[in-house]
């Protein structure tokens, strides 16, 4: 390396410098002033010159630009030695190639998601925290063990065949509510994104840590599901279990997410049902339970669709497929165990929302190494 930059400096040196750039051609940069080409010229003769022709050899005036052009070649050759091996000048080799978001980086999509849902208090109940979650469940939602598609893995819900199912009616609100997230971190995958803020909505609304894998990536309108893959709120314990059996679950899962609905509510111009199923329907508990086994329900009289209220102050509500889940003798069971015990609720809660948002999905990212987000006020 050093004999290249002495070749290519000797070689600079005895090229007239007249022959290659004109007094009027040069730019402006080498236009140093006459003094400083003196100084460097006298330096360059101490130093260099040996032969009475150095005169000649010089005429022009070139020891500027020969020094210029030396100290550029040093410089590039230097700064190419020191991206190509940093460690020959005592720094650690850099490692190159695309951004691979790590925990911190997700934490950090957590905490802007948690930021926004304190801050956009004035929507509903006073959180989008419940129609986060029902995003990121209607996403996880569609997927068939047989077939093995649907799942959280597309986010195809953002095309119109799948959007437009009446399922997803007002989940626009939850993707929309998402948008600048997404600007602010635009590596994470939709369908990651929706994932995590289905995990951060429970998680700031009070309720278990959901470990969480990364990983998910976004696919194109082909992969949309045909309609009727979600649950149909008018329907009984058939249904229930044929459409949460195509996802891979067992009655005590069902039961499990089931109590998702402590959570929000029923909107008209959305599912035509109204009101919601808790007093408190921005914390999870696991009152929904209670409720369910604690109140006396009636069908509700008006002009919608069938549905239950509370009989004692008529503010409440529950669908038919909620009230299954207490006059079927299996789902029962789990409705009392969760109703007796919020912490057995949250742990068999968890356990069943992180199997829901990981269906259908290839990760990389072993089992053994989930990640579990701070909450905000962890
Ligand atoms: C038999 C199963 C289920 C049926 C029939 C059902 C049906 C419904 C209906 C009709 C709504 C009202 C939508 C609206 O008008 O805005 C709703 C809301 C909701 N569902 Fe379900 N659901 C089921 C299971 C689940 C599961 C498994 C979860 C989550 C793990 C869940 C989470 C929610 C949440 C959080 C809301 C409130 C959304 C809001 O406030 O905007 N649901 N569900």
């Amino acid at each position: 390396m050093a004999s290249t930059t002495r070749t290519l400096a000797r070689a600079l040196r005895t090229t007239r410098p007249s022959s290659l750039l004109t007094s009027t051609a040069r730019p402006a940069r080498f236009l140093i002033p006459t003094q400083t080409v003196g100084q460097q010229h006298q330096y360059q003769r101490r130093s260099y010159a040996s032969s009475p022709d150095d005169k000649e050899k010089f005429d022009g005036n070139p020891s500027g630009l020969i020094f210029g052009a030396t100290a550029l070649v040093l410089g590039a050759v230097g700064y190419a030695t020191y991206t190509q091996k940093p460690e020959w000048f005592g720094q650690a080799a850099k490692v190159k190639g695309p951004f691979v978001p790590r925990y911190e980086d997700y934490q950090k999509v957590y905490d802007a998601i948690a930021k926004e849902l304190s801050e956009k208090d004035d929507y509903d109940d006073g959180s989008y925290g419940p129609v986060l979650l029902r995003l990121a469940w209607h996403a996880s939602g569609t997927y068939d063990k047989e077939t093995n598609t649907g799942g959280s893995n597309g986010a195809t819900m953002r095309f119109a065949p799948e959007g437009d199912h009446g399922a997803n009616a007002g989940l626009k609100t939850a993707r929309d509510f998402l948008e600048p997230i997404k600007e602010k971190f635009p590596w994470i995958s939709y369908s990651d994104l929706w994932i995590l803020s289905g995990v951060c909505a429970i998680q700031e609304m009070q309720g278990p840590k959901i470990p969480f894998r990364a990983g998910r990536s976004d696919r194109d309108l082909s992969f949309c599901t045909p309609d009727g893959r979600l649950p149909d709120a008018s329907k009984d314990h058939t249904h229930i279990r044929a459409i949460f059996g195509r996802m891979g679950f067992n009655d005590q899962e069902m039961v499990a997410l089931s109590g998702a609905h402590a959570l929000g509510r029923c909107h008209t111009d959305r599912s035509g049902y109204d009101g919601p199923w808790t007093f408190s329907p921005t914390t999870l508990t696991n009152d929904y339970f209670k409720l369910l086994l604690e109140e006396k329900w009636a069908w509700k009289k008006w002009n919608g669709p069938k549905q239950f209220e509370d009989v004692k102050t008529k503010s409440l509500m529950m669908l038919p497929t909620d009230l299954v889940l207490i006059k079927d003798k299996s789902f029962r069971s789990h409705v009392d165990r969760y109703a007796k015990d919020n912490d057995v609720f949250f742990k068999e809660f968890s356990d069943a929302v992180l199997r829901l948002f990981e269906l259908g999905v290839p990760f990389v990212q072993p089992e053994d190494q989930r990640w579990t987000f701070k909450s905000s006020f962890d």
